[in-house]
């Protein structure tokens, strides 16, 4: 499972139909491809022709429901390609989420849970530099940066360099970036002169390959289908084509393989040999318990050991049939949330526990 997110803050440079492109490509080669729209207005999902008000789930369950089951989430476009869709309900899902906890990882979480049928899942995102954007950042093995050549502005990209510092700062990583030139054209000296700039910039992987400005892009939207889906899709399937080639194989030197170090770090319980590891940091504490929905919230818990050779860490393997689990760590007779896993559920007493999904 790699992750590509596009982004950019401008609306209107292509994200949207870079992302539909490139998934559909990747797909007519023989990978698995999940299309994820995490853009409010829908767009990726009316390019593929799939409307929000016809579906139950989307976008909005997947970031803020870790039971809802994927299966309802995600869409069948074609073979080899998956969306899983949006609608305007998703614009909630951002205020919501800036009240929660793990609010910038509920994407990555998602997508460890449900993303490893998949080769590529591609992200589309909002023209905005809020939570949503900054889920699919987090989420990112590498980014892809529309620019609209026929403007002369890289105004957009610098935006998107200045949050990627952020994301180091804040999460240390560090995707790479491509920018790919939409809307190209030779004959002008705008296009031109934008390629040449943005060639000299030493933070970015310039792509070669130029999507031309072609109006079967749009008649494509508009019938809701990939360009390479209409009788005559004209030059701008073969700029799509040669995209989705450039991009694997630069991707294919470039990214780090997400250990599973940084998984178990950031991610909570993980699968391990004889059950499901629980695993917690607690240096100050004398006794760490764990309770749940597994023991039926046995108060007394169930103890974890200190590791060996890790001071402050303790755990547990416990064997756990595939379920949905609440769980909470007791330290020292504190009864608290997991602090490496960001799902969680609040009940109806409005008490927040940590959600382990085993599948
Ligand atoms: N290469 C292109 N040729 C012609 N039209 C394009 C091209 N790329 C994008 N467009 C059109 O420009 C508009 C904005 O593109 P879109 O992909 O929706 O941008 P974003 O998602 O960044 O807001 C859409 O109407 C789209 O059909
Ligand atoms: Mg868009």
């Amino acid at each position: 499972m790699k992750v590509l997110a596009v982004v950019n803050q401008k609306g209107g440079c292509g994200k949207t139909t870079l992302a539909i492109h490139l998934a559909a490509a990747w797909a007519k080669e023989g990978f698995r491809v999940l299309l994820v729209d995490l853009d409010p207005q829908g767009h990726a999902s009316l390019g593929l022709g799939v409307s929000a008000e016809d579906r139950d789930l989307g976008a909005y369950d997947l970031l803020q429901d870790p039971a809802a089951p994927f299966a309802d989430i995600a869409v069948r476009i074609e073979r080899n390609l998956d969306l899983v869709p949006s609608g305007i309900i998703l614009s909630a899902a951002e205020q919501e989420l800036a009240r929660q906890p793990g609010r910038e990882s509920r994407l990555i979480s998602a997508l460890l849970r449900h993303g490893e049928a998949y080769d590529w899942i591609v992200v589309d995102t909002p023209p905005s530099v809020g939570l949503l954007t900054f889920n699919a950042l987090v989420a990112a093995d590498a980014l892809l940066v529309p620019v609209d050549s026929s403007t002369f502005t890289l105004h957009g990209l610098g935006k998107i360099l200045e949050t990627l510092e952020v994301l180091e700062e804040e999460m240390d990583r560090r995707p790479p970036c491509f920018v790919a030139a939409n809307q190209f054209s030779r004959r002008t000296l705008f296009s031109r002169e934008l390629y040449r700039k943005l060639a000299a910039h030493d933070r970015i992987h310039l792509l070669e390959t130029k999507i031309r400005a072609s109006v079967r892009v749009k008649m494509a939207a508009a019938a809701g289908v990939p360009v390479l889906r209409l009788t005559k899709a004209g030059l701008v399937k073969l700029d799509f084509e040669q995209l989705a080639e450039e991009l694997w194989s630069r991707l294919a030197e470039l990214i780090i393989e997400r250990t599973e170090e940084v998984a178990e770090r950031l991610f909570g319980p993980q699968p391990c040999e004889g059950g499901i590891r629980f695993s917690v940091e607690a240096s100050e504490a004398r006794e760490v318990y764990l309770t749940g929905s597994f023991n039926n919230w046995n108060p007394g818990g169930i103890p974890l050991e200190p590791v060996a050779g890790q001071p402050g860490r303790w755990e547990v393997v416990l064997a756990l049939p595939s379920g949905n689990y609440e769980y909470r760590y007791i330290l020292d007779g504190r009864w608290v949330t997991d602090p490496e896993q960001h799902d969680s559920v609040v009940t109806e007493m409005g008490l927040e526990n940590s959600l382990l999904v085993v599948s």
